[in-house]
């Protein structure tokens, strides 16, 4: 089923907001709309939004590619980013990398076994001021038994 199938009034508003001669602006809403309901990008949703927007699936699958925030493939409940351009790894971003890999037991990319969370390293999270960085996307706010939890691994 396509995501216009499904979400009808979602996609048509997303695509309402761009004149149908730069409907391709449109790739990231939709995409964040692909993401949302399996956590990451599905090669069938990429496929159709590709075609939504009469652009190869090879530009679809760069911005996947580009952003940090898009994903193409299931991963741990949690991720886990941490920035190591260069300001953040000024300010040891590269030995908080290696003290997490070693609390949570894997490497860069991998997910932890019970399936919770996986580590990225990722570029500029735009908060250079506040080096080092990281984030968990879809954790927009601070909740108590996050931070318990992101303690533990510290
Ligand atoms: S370099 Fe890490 S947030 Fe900018």
């Amino acid at each position: 089923m396509s995501l216009a199938d499904k979400y009808p009034q979602e996609v048509k508003k997303i695509l309402a907001k761009y004149p149908p001669e730069q409907k391709r602006s449109a790739v990231m809403p939709l995409l964040y709309l692909a993401q949302r309901e399996n956590g990451f990008i599905t090669k069938a949703a990429l496929e159709d939004i590709a075609q939504m927007l009469e652009i190869s699936s090879t530009n679809v699958a760069e911005i996947v590619g580009f952003y940090t925030l898009y994903h193409d493939s299931r991963e741990g409940k949690y991720r886990l980013q941490v920035c190591t351009d260069l300001p953040c790894a000024l300010r040891g971003a590269d030995r908080f990398l290696e003290q997490l890999c070693g609390n949570l037991g894997i490497q860069v990319g991998q997910t932890t076994a019970d399936g919770v969370i996986t580590l990225e390293a990722v570029t500029c999270l735009a908060g250079c001021d506040r080096a080092p960085l990281f984030q968990v996307p879809g954790v927009d706010e601070y909740r108590p038994f996050f931070l318990v939890q992101i303690h533990r691994l510290l």
